[in-house]
């Protein structure tokens, strides 16, 4: 299995063949190396209806025929837009899908899609992802606050890898995560969420050396990870 982040919170997981996208932010993520039309994902995840994180997920869906993974508000969001092949979870909720297993967990934080006209769409809960893949889990936080239940996604589910956002002002910030991290018990830690917009500006090295030694990797846009 090869994971490998693409600049603020988009990652990729390469299974079996399979292609994950999580949160597909490609156009006008100015920090990322993918280009909409070269990256063919199987399979998208979302972990909230914010712009920078369905992204680019509706022409991805449509021109991948991916199976889009994704609160059930979002999935119908998505299918007035034309992506049909939609699945539903919400929080706390688990299916095994052909490449594994995804749990959908709670994140604190907001989500809503502007659509003009001084209109918001509320999209339901924002999510966390914990995804079971050739016997690794992995964490992706979404956008969230620091919470106290994240001891409790440690304790249930050992985490190999855990992707946490480090930017502070709409997220936790680097103090924050880091006590995250502590909580959860992860492995491995690299941090997302950062230095795309001026104020989401961090030093994520900084961040790492606040973990104990070996445990955090920062990943630059295009680098991976292999299992
Ligand atoms: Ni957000
Ligand atoms: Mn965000």
């Amino acid at each position: 299995m090869l994971i490998s982040y693409h600049g603020h919170a988009v990652v990729k997981i390469e299974t079996n063949g399979k292609t994950l996208l999580i949160d597909p932010f490609i156009t006008g993520n100015s920090l990322t190396d993918l280009k909409v039309d070269e990256v063919k994902p199987d399979y998208i995840l979302l972990t909230h209806g914010h712009a920078d994180h369905i992204g680019d997920t509706v022409q991805l869906a449509r021109e991948n025929n991916a199976l889009v993974i994704a609160t059930p508000e979002i999935a119908t969001f998505l299918g007035w837009q034309g992506v049909e092949n939609c699945h539903g979870m919400n929080i706390g909720g688990s299916y095994e899908f052909e490449f594994g297993k995804v749990k959908m967990t709670q994140a604190f934080h907001s989500t809503g899609y502007e659509i003009g006209n001084k209109e918001i769409i509320y999209l339901g809960m924002p999510a966390g992802l914990l995804i079971t893949i050739e016997g690794k889990t992995i964490y992706h936080a979404g956008d969230t606050s620091l919470f106290g239940d994240m001891k409790l996604i440690g304790d249930r589910h050992p985490i190999d890898l855990a992707f946490l956002p480090i930017g502070d002002n709409f997220t936790m910030g680097p103090e924050d995560a880091a006590y995250a991290a502590e909580l959860l018990g992860a492995k491995t830690v690299v941090p997302i969420h950062y230095n795309t917009f001026p104020v989401i500006k961090q030093d994520p090295q900084k961040f790492v050396d606040m973990l104990p030694e070996g445990k955090g990797i920062v990943l630059n846009p295009g680098d991976s990870i292999e299992f």
